[in-house]
C-alpha cells in the first residue's frame, strides 16, 4: 500500500524534511506548480497534504484533484492564493503562518518610509555617479518626526508598525473594519474614518489582506483626498492597489512617492512604469525574507501540517471552526 503522499512547493530545511519523511512520502513541485496538471491521478488520490508558497495556486480545481486531502498549510501569513470557502466546503483545514513575522515586515515597513523621506535609494546614486563631487550637496530631505503614520488595517503587523512608528513620535492614525479599542485607550494610534485616513497621513501604509473586497480598493478617489506630500507604503498585497491609478497619482505628482515591496504582478516586469518612476522605491516582496523569520514560519507551516494530519490541533488556522464543528463532511454532502 503507498504512503500518504504530501506535496511541496516551499523551501522545507533537512531538520523538518526528516519529520515529515517518517509519516508520509512527499514530492516537491514548483512554487508556481499547477498541482492539478502536475500531479497524475493516479498519484492524486494519495496525497494527504499541500505545504505550499503563496504563490501556489489553490483553487477549486486543485482542490477537486485531490480526495483524500485534508490540509493545506501556507508557508506565508496571506492565504488568497487558496480558495477557502471551497477548502472549508471539503471540511479541508487551511494553515498560515501570523506572528512569526510582523516583526521582520513592520521593520521594513519603517525602513520605506525612512527611504522615502531621506531619499536613501537616490543619495546612493548621487554619490556614486559624482553627483556629490560636481554639485556638491544634494537637495535637503525631510524628517518624520511629527509626521502623522496613517495605518490602513490594523492587524498584528499594523499594530507593530504603530508600535515601531512611536519611537520616531509619529502620531498614528488608523482605519480598520473596526477599532481596536485597545490601541485607541492605550494611545497607540486613533481610529478614523478612511477618508480622513488618506486626507491626514504623511505616510499611508497598507495592512490589509487581499480580498474580493479589498482588491483594488485603493485608486482614484483615494489618491485624490491624499496630500501632493504624501507617500505611500504597500507591504501587504500589491493588488489591493488600482496600479494604473497609482502611476497617474506619481507621474502627475497627485503625491509625493510610494514605497513598494509587492506588486499585483510579481516577479514585476522590469518594463512596468513603476520601475521608470524616480519617486518610487521597489523591492522584491521580501517583508519576511530574513534568515530568521523564514526560518521561523517554515518551522510553523511544518508543524501545522503534521499537527492537522496527526489529529493535533495546529497552532494557525485559517478556517479553525472545522474542528470545532461537528457540521456533516461537505465532501459527503456532494452528490
Ligand atoms: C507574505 O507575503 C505572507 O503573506 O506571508
Amino acid at each position: 500500500m503507498s504512503r500518504p503522499l504530501v506535496l511541496i512547493t516551499a523551501p522545507v530545511p533537512d531538520n523538518l524534511r526528516d519529520q515529515l519523511d517518517k509519516h508520509y512520502a512527499t514530492l516537491d513541485l514548483p512554487a508556481d506548480a499547477c498541482l492539478a496538471t502536475a500531479v497524475e491521478p493516479r498519484q492524486a488520490k494519495h496525497v494527504c497534504g499541500i505545504l505550499c508558497m503563496a504563490t501556489t495556486p489553490v483553487n477549486e480545481q486543485v482542490l477537486a484533484h485531490f480526495p483524500q486531502l485534508r490540509v493545506v498549510s501556507n508557508f506565508a501569513v496571506g492565504f488568497d492564493n487558496i480558495d477557502i470557502d471551497a477548502a472549508t466546503k471539503r471540511r479541508i483545514l487551511v494553515c498560515n503562518t501570523p506572528g512569526v513575522l510582523d516583526a521582520a515586515v513592520a521593520d521594513l515597513t519603517i525602513g520605506l518610509i525612512i527611504s522615502l523621506s531621506r531619499d536613501l535609494v537616490r543619495g546612493d546614486a548621487y554619490v556614486r555617479d559624482g553627483s556629490w563631487e560636481q554639485a556638491g550637496p544634494p537637495p535637503l530631505t525631510a524628517d518624520i518626526r511629527g509626521k502623522t503614520l496613517g495605518l490602513l488595517g490594523m492587524g498584528r503587523i499594523g499594530r507593530e508598525v504603530a508600535r515601531l512608528a512611536q519611537a520616531f513620535n509619529m502620531p498614528v492614525l488608523y482605519h480598520n473594519r473596526s477599532p481596536d479599542h485597545e490601541a485607541d485607550a492605550s494611545g497607540l494610534a486613533q481610529y478614523c474614518s478612511r477618508d480622513t485616513l488618506f486626507a491626514q497621513a504623511d505616510f499611508l501604509s497598507v495592512h490589509v489582506p487581499l480580498t474580493p473586497q479589498t482588491r483594488s480598493s485603493i485608486g482614484e478617489h483615494e489618491f485624490s483626498l491624499m496630500k501632493p506630500s504624501a507617500y505611500l507604503v504597500n507591504t501587504g498585497r500589491g493588488a489591493v492597489i488600482n496600479e494604473t491609478a497609482l502611476v497617474t497619482a506619481l507621474r502627475t505628482g497627485q503625491i509625493a512617492g510610494a514605497g513598494l515591496d509587492v506588486m499585483a504582478q510579481e516577479p514585476l516586469p522590469a518594463s512596468h512604469p513603476f520601475c521608470k518612476l524616480p519617486n518610487v522605491i521597489l523591492q522584491a516582496h521580501v517583508g519576511s525574507a530574513t534568515v530568521e523569520t523564514r526560518h521561523a514560519m517554515i518551522t510553523l507551516a511544518t508543524h501545522n501540517l503534521l499537527d492537522a494530519l496527526g489529529n493535533n490541533r495546529p497552532q494557525a488556522m485559517v478556517n479553525p471552526h472545522l474542528l470545532d464543528s461537528d457540521a456533516p463532511s461537505a465532501q459527503s454532502e456532494t452528490p
